[in-house]
């Protein structure tokens, strides 16, 4: 296994992320430029503003981070980014910048898939060494289930037929007027709510697979909304954020744990920008508690968008003994994780 220091870009969607992680897979640093309050007003990210933004934070914030540490450009050994899936414009400035870097050191370049990112992100600062275990990945753009068995080995067991779950988060939230990205926004409310004060459905809870589909909750969120008239209360607002939230988490808890049972998992993990939620948490903790098995839950800043989780992967890879990816491996906006089992 080589030494020295891995750099990572993550410029997949709005955020423009840099980490320094060491060989054992330690994170130096990691920063985030989050592009939020650009996009904000759109309610929703715009690719020409993402790429642009990339563009010219990128070189400022790796500038950023080698100060910060003290990392010579001589200690950097490898250099990685993010490869997809993603927005094409803004994959492009990530990972043209890192193969541009690696190039010019005549150190190895690695290609990293964002999903793997997450999936391997709750081993951060725990342990380098991948045991099997039953994954749930909740981001904005996807909803999967995987079945890990070390690093590079996954299957897939079920994902979304439709809006992945953060992504509901955010439609619900703009449905409802609150600001851009809606999860939060929504937890924050939903804390404050009756999470029985609406009974919402819990699509495909019984289907007898690993699918999920979100968009019929979605759809009966609005319903209720337009029932409610043009200006409901605050609490009639933090409850139906209550019950929209909770119908999601036990859709998400339910099927997690059918997964490990049939798996017969003793781990299973949580990772993505859902996972930053405190009620899925604690959620996930208490069932794995009481099913006595063990839970690993992403740290909260390493849920969302981060350059950690690319580094953290391709130090894993390189561990292996991966020795990095060709410069002419080209970025894929659609790039899957895995075959389905
Ligand atoms: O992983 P991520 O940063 O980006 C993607 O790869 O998509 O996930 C962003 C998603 C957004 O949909 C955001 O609303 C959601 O994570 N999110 C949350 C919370 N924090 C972020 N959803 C629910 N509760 C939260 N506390
Ligand atoms: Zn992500």
């Amino acid at each position: 296994m080589e030494g020295g220091i891995t750099l990572a870009i993550e410029t997949s969607c709005d955020e423009t992320a840099v980490a320094l992680a060491d060989a054992e897979g330690c994170i130096l640093v990691s920063e985030v430029a989050s592009q939020i309050a650009i996009h904000a007003p759109y309610g929703g990210v715009v690719p020409e503003l993402a790429s642009r933004n990339h563009n010219a934070d990128l070189r400022p914030i790796v500038q950023h981070v080698l100060a910060k540490t003290g990392v010579d450009w001589s200690q950097i050994s490898a250099v990685a980014a993010t490869s997809g899936p993603g927005l094409a414009s803004s994959l492009l400035i990530g990972d043209t910048t890192a193969k541009a870097m690696a190039a010019a050191k005549g150190c190895p370049f690695y290609s990293i898939n964002h999903m793997e990112g997450h999936l391997l992100s709750p081993f951060i600062g725990v342990r380098t060494d991948m045991p099997p275990h039953t994954a749930l990945i909740v981001s904005g753009g996807h909803t999967l289930l995987v079945r890990v068995r070390g690093v590079g080995d996954y299957a897939l067991l079920g994902s979304t037929k439709d809006d992945a779950a953060g992504e509901a988060f955010d439609k619900v939230g703009k449905m409802i007027g609150l600001p851009y990205p809606g999860g939060p926004e929504i937890a924050k409310r939903a804390a404050l709510g009756n999470p029985q004060a609406y009974d919402f459905p819990r699509s495909m809870i019984d289907s007898g697979d690993f699918e999920f589909s979100f968009s019929g909750l979605k759809t009966a969120v609005l319903y209720q909304l337009q029932k409610l008239g043009d200006s409901p209360s605050e609490e009639v607002i933090q409850d139906l954020c209550a019950s929209f939230q909770e119908a999601v988490v036990e859709v998400l808890v339910t099927k997690l744990f059918l997964a490990a049972e049939a798996d017969s998992s003793s781990l299973v993990t949580v990772s993505g920008g859902v996972s930053c939620n405190v009620h899925l948490r604690n959620h996930i903790e208490t069932e794995a508690e009481s099913r006595g098995i063990c839970s690993l839950l992403a740290r909260p800043d390493f849920s969302t968008d981060n350059a950690a989780m690319i580094a953290y992967a391709a130090v894993l890879r390189r561990r292996k003994g991966i020795l990095g990816s060709s410069l002419q491996t080209d970025i894929n906006p659609n790039l899957a994780l895995a075959d389905r089992v």
